[in-house]
């Protein structure tokens, strides 16, 4: 049995765990920014990177505590390398190649969007390749198909905002503050999803992408035309960007050859609504559905362990100057 720690801090959550692997979590701490990002609607990146610099030291330390280990017990150290914001990203990643340089551990540097690639993996251990996964978060919309560690194909991707991206814009909108997605779930339990008119962009469209713009600039009209409830409004945006994902999956689906489940991950993937339509949309195509806990779904350093250990297990490890990167796709 091997134990990865795994370090994440490429947003506004600084998160640290070590996860072995059997999948076994042994510890996992996360400290949150959402405080000191709230008087300005998003994610402030120096603000960002300076909190990642306070907490990171105590948080990992903490963290091996919980599980009653060393630093020496570890066998090796991921740290998300990219794609993100390049200041935590930094952080977060030169903590890593200083305890793997004190410690002679191996690092290894993981992707993010891998991170939540894979989760669903730690969370079921009968999930086999290759599988199609929608990753819907804050940064990302994407449907990929999963042949194995480092085997991604972009199916689609947004051509503007990612779906977090909208609900979170949208509930600015509605003035729910920040993030926006966990509010708007909550608001739209309240309203009429058939009372407001919104659009579905590139809903049957050949090309396979997504498009989340308009519908984010539909809400904004109908919240100035002050017509509809708010409610309404959110339950009605909600519906609108359930049936584009459940299209956009459907056609990605029907491209792709046999695979052996649908899967869901990324931050959005929390929401309840969206969860059900995607189950039901597996159970159509008789395929296994599989999301991640809802812990595992938004910013965490157990996913990033977990992809550590997986790439660990194939031999993997990253020289101690490898780069950080602000972007860095699949
Ligand atoms: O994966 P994540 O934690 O960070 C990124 O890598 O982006 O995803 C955060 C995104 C935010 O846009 C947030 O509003 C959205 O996930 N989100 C939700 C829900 N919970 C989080 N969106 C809709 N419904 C939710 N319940
Ligand atoms: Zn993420």
């Amino acid at each position: 049995m091997r134990t990865v720690l795994g370090i994440e801090s490429s947003c506004d959550e600084t998160a640290a765990a070590l996860v072995t692997s059997e999948r076994v979590i042994l510890a996992q701490r996360i400290a949150s920014q959402d405080e000191a990002h709230r008087p300005y609607g998003g994610v402030v990146p120096e603000i960002a990177a300076r909190a990642h610099a306070e907490r990171i030291a105590p948080l990992i330390e903490a963290t091996l505590a919980d599980a009653g280990m060393t630093l020496d017990e570890v066998d090796a150290i991921a740290a998300t390398a990219g794609p993100g914001l390049i200041g935590g990203v930094m952080v977060g990643l030169v903590t890593a190649k200083a305890l793997a340089m004190a410690t002679g551990k191996p690092l290894i540097a993981v992707n993010h969007l891998e991170g939540h690639a894979l989760s669903p993996r730690l969370a079921d251990g009968d999930l086999q390749y290759p599988y199609l996964l929608l990753l819907v978060s804050g940064g990302h919309c994407q449907i990929l198909l999963v042949e194995g560690v480092g085997k991604f194909r972009r199916l689609a991707t947004t051509i503007d905002d990612a779906l977090g991206e909208a609900f979170d814009k949208s509930a600015k909108l509605l003035g729910l503050g920040y993030p926006g997605g966990p509010a708007m779930e909550r608001l739209a339990l309240e309203g009429d999803p058939k009372a407001v008119p919104l659009p579905r962009p590139l809903k049957g469209s050949d090309e396979p992408h997504f498009s989340f713009a308009g519908l984010k600039s539909a809400v904004m009209r109908a919240k100035q035309s002050g017509q509809y409830a708010d409610a309404d409004i959110a339950a009605s945006f909600q519906q609108a960007a359930i049936d584009c994902l459940i299209d956009r999956a459907r056609r990605a689906l029907d491209s792709v050859g046999k695979v052996n489940a649908l899967v869901v991950a990324g931050g959005v993937a929390a929401n309840k609504a969206i969860r059900g339509a995607l189950e039901a949309l597996a159970a159509d195509y008789e395929l296994d559905f599989v999301a991640p806990p809802l812990d595992l779904c938004t910013d965490n350093a157990a996913m990033i362990a977990w992809a550590g250990v997986e790439r660990f297990a194939m031999g993997q490890s990253d020289p101690l100057d490898v780069a950080a990167r602000p972007r860095w796709p699949l």
